[in-house]
This record gives C-alpha cells, sequence and structure tokens, in this order.
C-alpha cells in the first residue's frame, strides 16, 4: 500500500482489521489514503477473497490471518477495525476489548440488543475504547445540515420528515436478518436524527412490511413515527425495495422549522426563510416564503470512514471519548431494536420501555 513519509515524532497507529468483503474492500481503499495508520493485519476468513484483496492493495501475504485471536496476539496492535457481519462483532469486540485493545466496528453495533449491551458492559467493564463508524454523521451535506440547524436562524424545529429510498440486492449475512433495512440501513438515518436534534425518542410506532415483488428475504420497507424529548415529530419511510426514482444514500430530509425550512434532497441543502409577516384584510397573519436558497456545502479535512478513523487513532492517543463511543451509540442502537419491538408488538414503545436498555 503506498505511503508517505511519517514524521519521527508520529508514530503509525499500528491497525488490524477483520474483514475484507464488501465493505472491507472499501476501507482498504480509505486506509491506503490515512498516512498516520499502518494496517498491521488484516483477518479474513475467507482465504480465496483474502488474497485477492491482499493482490489488489498490494499487501505484504505474510500480515494474512485466518484466526482473529491468533493475529490479536501475535500483532498485539494499537486498535482493531471491524467490518465483519454484525452477529461477529460482539465475540470479536469483547475479545480484543478484555485483551486491552481498542474497537473501532462497523455499524450496526451488534446482531441484537442483548449483544449491544454485553458489548456496553465489556467497554464500561475494561475501560477500552469501543466506537462505532457511524460515518454518515460525517458527510458534506449532514454536516451543513447540522450547521444551519445550530445556528439558530430559523429558530426551533417542529417536526422532520425522512424518506429513502434504495433499490438494492444483497446476499449473505443480510438474508438472515428479518428486517434488514431497520437492522442495517436505518441504524444510520436513526443515529442522525439524535444528531441533528442533540436529543433522544420518547417515543416509537412502527410498520414493516414486504412488497409483493420484494426480492428480499425479510421485511426490506419500513414506515415508522418517532417523538423525541422536546417534542419534535419524525415520519420516516424508507425501501431497499423501490421501484422507480432513488433517494441518496443520506435520504432526502425536511426539517419544518419555526421561521423556514431546512431541505436536504439529493445531497443539496436549501433553506427557505418564512420571514415577513403581514395582515391580510380580514386581519389574519400571513407569511411570506422568501425564495429557496441554497446552502454551500461545508468543507470538511476528513469524510466518512476516513473521519471516524481519524478520531479513533486521536481518541485512543488521547484517551477520549469520541462522539460515537459505545456508550453514545447504544442509545441509537436501541432506537433499531424499539422499532422492531413496536413492528411486532404493535404497539407504540414509549419512553419508559426505552430507558430499560440505558
Ligand atoms: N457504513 C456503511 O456505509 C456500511 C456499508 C456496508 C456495510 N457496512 C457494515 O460493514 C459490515 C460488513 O458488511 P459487508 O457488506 O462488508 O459484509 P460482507 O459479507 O461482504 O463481508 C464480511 C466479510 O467478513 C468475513 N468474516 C466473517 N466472519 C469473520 C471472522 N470471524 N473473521 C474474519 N473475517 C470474517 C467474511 O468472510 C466476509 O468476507 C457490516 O456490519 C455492515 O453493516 C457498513
Amino acid at each position: 500500500m503506498a505511503r508517505k513519509q511519517q514524521t519521527a515524532s508520529e508514530p503509525r497507529f499500528r491497525l488490524l482489521m477483520a474483514g475484507l468483503g464488501n465493505m472491507g474492500n472499501h476501507w482498504l481503499r480509505v486506509l491506503s489514503g490515512v498516512d498516520e495508520v499502518e494496517l498491521v493485519a488484516a483477518v479474513e476468513v475467507n482465504s480465496e477473497l483474502a488474497r485477492e484483496r491482499f493482490e489488489q492493495y498490494h499487501l505484504d501475504p505474510k500480515l494474512h490471518f485466518t484466526s482473529y485471536e491468533d493475529a490479536l496476539r501475535a500483532m498485539r496492535p494499537d486498535g482493531v477495525l471491524l467490518v465483519t457481519p454484525p452477529a461477529e462483532h460482539r465475540p470479536m469486540s469483547i475479545a480484543a476489548l478484555e485483551a486491552g485493545v481498542p474497537v473501532l466496528s462497523e455499524k450496526p453495533l451488534a446482531e441484537s440488543m442483548e449483544s449491544g449491551l454485553e458489548i456496553l458492559a465489556a467497554a464500561e467493564r475494561t475501560g477500552v475504547l469501543h466506537m462505532v463508524s457511524q460515518d454518515y454523521r460525517y458527510r458534506p451535506p449532514v454536516q451543513t445540515v447540522k450547521r444551519v440547524l445550530d445556528s439558530g436562524e430559523l429558530g426551533a424545529v417542529g417536526s422532520v420528515t425522512v424518506q429513502f429510498f434504495k433499490s438494492l440486492i444483497r446476499s449473505g449475512f443480510h438474508d438472515t436478518l428479518a428486517y434488514p433495512l431497520t437492522i442495517d440501513m436505518s441504524i444510520h438515518h436513526f443515529d442522525l436524527m439524535r444528531f441533528f436534534l442533540g436529543s433522544e425518542p420518547a417515543s416509537i410506532y412502527g410498520r414493516a412490511w414486504r412488497n409483493p415483488w420484494d426480492w428480499w428475504v425479510g421485511d426490506s420497507s419500513t414506515s415508522v413515527l418517532l417523538s423525541f424529548t422536546g417534542g419534535v415529530q419524525v415520519s420516516y419511510t424508507g425501501s431497499w425495495c423501490a421501484t422507480g426514482r432513488e433517494t441518496t444514500w443520506n435520504g432526502d430530509w425536511r426539517f419544518e422549522c419555526e421561521h423556514g425550512v431546512v431541505i436536504m434532497q439529493d445531497d443539496r441543502v436549501t433553506v427557505q426563510r418564512r420571514t415577513a409577516e403581514t395582515g391580510s384584510p380580514q386581519g389574519y397573519p400571513q407569511y411570506l416564503n422568501e425564495k429557496p436558497q441554497r446552502v454551500r456545502l461545508v468543507r470538511m479535512p476528513a469524510e466518512r470512514q476516513a473521519e471516524t478513523i481519524r478520531q479513533f487513532c486521536r481518541a485512543v492517543r488521547a484517551g477520549d471519548r469520541p462522539p460515537t463511543a459505545v456508550q453514545d451509540n447504544i442509545n441509537s442502537f436501541r432506537m433499531v431494536w424499539d422499532t422492531i419491538r413496536s413492528f411486532e408488538t404493535g404497539q407504540t414503545v414509549v419512553a419508559d420501555q426505552l430507558s430499560t436498555h440505558r
């Protein structure tokens, strides 16, 4: 892997990575551009696939391991990156934490709420960092919306509408999930809701289904209504079995605020202010909507996974807790499982029940 020169004062961060599949391929591409990281081992149980990836990225075959435990013991890395299927995250996270090695895990935290709580408990018990790579937070359109909302220029947010539509075909671990969209994708959008609003859900009601033409084994479409503390109402509709026009991966978001709307659509951000208040002849107030204004996207020194790995390395070195450490991420993760509880019971899941996961 091509590397730039590293200064003597900055030893590179020795990373062990596990899982070289679809997302592992993306991570290898990202890591090849991150100078501060040195890949010291890559664990992949599928040796044929590992060979392909090693050739593609010009990696030394000696760095390939088929056993995660052997690699952890032999290489004593500064941190591990888990890009394995969700059901592997619990045992692999706990093994690293108990060996004193910090973990950066792909979302979702785990394959069940119970496993997620076990990872949280291990991180608390050992005092070792466990962070989830919620890379959607670190995308320019998302950061731009966050900046507009936080500026307060549009006043309080009242409600949010989110639409996400993709036509996605996947096999493998996705076939084992009863709710593939909710577990493997909506976690990003749920995490963004908490990020944008800076508050927690107070109640959740949802439905999930398969369309008549569905190619997914589990339910690939959902509609969820969420109330957040502070009173913001969110309506979320998503599908991985879309026909026709698709949204971006971020989805389309509309924030209804006191003084106007913020819209993120096709990864473009627009603000439309409602400013002048005039009296109608009948004495009713009338509001004028200004022309929609396109907002220039913020520039980020590092985006997406390049930003999450940067945060991870810095947090390990500084002994800090990054924003998406498991202690925070458990609250995004529990939204997934409370949504599923609502699907399965047909009931609204309210704050008292939500708080049992804290
Ligand atoms: N952030 C994102 O945008 C994003 C996108 C896609 C996937 N992901 C996440 O990345 C993770 C992996 O997804 P994927 O699509 O790459 O799956 P995948 O099935 O394509 O790849 C997983 C790889 O892990 C390997 N593996 C399984 N068990 C292992 C073990 N014990 N040790 C070493 N290797 C093992 C498999 O052989 C496979 O090659 C999932 O958690 C998924 O949700 C994140």
